[in-house]
């Protein structure tokens, strides 16, 4: 179950005015084809291992656990520090975590709805009593400052849980992860990816997006992952407390939503103030409604996403 949640947001902040000074864009073109009004950007210096490394402190405390009980760190994460070593093993060793299980996954935005899944497997089987999973990015290092497309709709920014094994009695009303769905599709990767890598260009490159494609495959997509997951649950949408989606736009964010019949008012969206986070969305949201008292523990919790591959998913937590 999750005994712990935390998010971090670094203290430098973009508005889309002070974007429109850079590109051909505006406040009211952002704010209503997206929902975003500001995103952080991580200063001079700060990677994405310092951004994980202050969400899971975060989520730790609210977990009444210190780092020397961590057994297993996940950091999903699409921007690394380095090539290699994983972000997680950098996280470890700045936590003072002690020799354990720690890795990345790659499945870009819904990295972090996958590193819960693998996390759960090593938490159900016994294999972690004390598990980080963390979603981290640093997204505005991957931007093409002069692409007005892309530029404007991503930010900086870590979310982390602690996992802990939960007897349960087999029922939907047990704590812990109850269902989920993940889906990669490889032929859609020319749609969004970056242009970039250690074995083909020697660089980090930049983020490519036919934007308004992956929009229509993202409501579809995730509407489909979000409905297959509460089928695999056991539980129904109306059952649903509070829908955590990846925080991209807050348009796909009402289109899955109506799609599938959530209600407006059991939807968590911060997408206004940090953009699109990538891996880190979904953990920001909910440890921003868990801070403001709005998630509660025993509700149950809907989280999807949608990333580069195209990847995609749903989770269906009961906190
Ligand atoms: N400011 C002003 N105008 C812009 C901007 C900008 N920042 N960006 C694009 N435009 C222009 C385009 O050039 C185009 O102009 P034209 O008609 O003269 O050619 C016009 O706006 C319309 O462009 P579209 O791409 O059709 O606009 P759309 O309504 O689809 O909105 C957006 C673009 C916001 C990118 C939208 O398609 C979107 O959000 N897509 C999903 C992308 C996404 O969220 N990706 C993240 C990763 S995947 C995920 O997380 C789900």
């Amino acid at each position: 179950m999750v005994t712990g949640v935390g998010g971090y947001l670094p203290p430098g902040v973009v508005s889309n005015d002070d974007l429109a000074k850079i590109v051909d864009t505006s406040d009211a073109w952002i704010t209503e084809r997206t929902g975003i009004k500001v995103r952080h950007r991580a200063g001079e210096g700060e990677a994405t291992s310092d951004l994980a490394t202050q969400a899971a402190r975060k989520a730790l405390a609210a977990a009444h656990r210190r780092p020397d009980e961590v057994d297993l760190i996940i950091v999903a994460t699409t921007t690394a520090d380095l090539t290699f070593p994983a972000t997680a093993a950098i996280v470890q060793r700045k936590l003072g975590a002690p020799v354990g299980i720690a890795f990345d996954v790659q499945a870009v935005c819904s990295g972090f709805v996958y590193a819960l899944a693998v996390a759960d497997g090593f938490v159900a089987k016994g294999s972690s009593k004390c598990a980080l999973v963390i979603g981290a990015e640093t997204m505005t290092r991957l931007m093409d400052w002069t692409d007005r497309g892309t530029c404007v709709l991503f930010g900086d920014g870590a979310g982390a849980v602690v996992l802990e094994p939960m007897d349960g009695q087999g029922t939907t009303g047990d704590r812990g992860i109850l269902g989920f769905c993940l889906r990669t599709d490889g032929t859609k990767q020319d749609l969004l990816y970056v242009d970039g890598g250690p074995s083909t260009t020697g660089t980090v490159g930049h983020l490519r997006m036919h934007g308004n494609q992956v929009f229509k495959h993202a409501v579809i997509n995730i509407s489909e992952a979000v409905l297959a997951a509460a089928k695999e649950a056991g539980v129904s949408i109306d059952d649903v407390d509070w829908f955590i989606p990846h925080q991209a736009n807050q348009r796909i964010l009402d289109g899955v939503a109506k799609r599938v019949g959530i209600t407006e008012d059991r939807v968590i969206s911060t997408v206004a103030h940090h953009a699109n986070t990538s891996a880190a969305s979904i953990p920001l949201a909910l440890a921003e409604g868990v801070e403001d008292g709005r998630v509660k523990p025993g509700q149950l919790l809907l989280m999807e996403a949608m990333g580069g591959g195209l990847t995609w998913g749903a989770v269906v937590v009961r906190l």
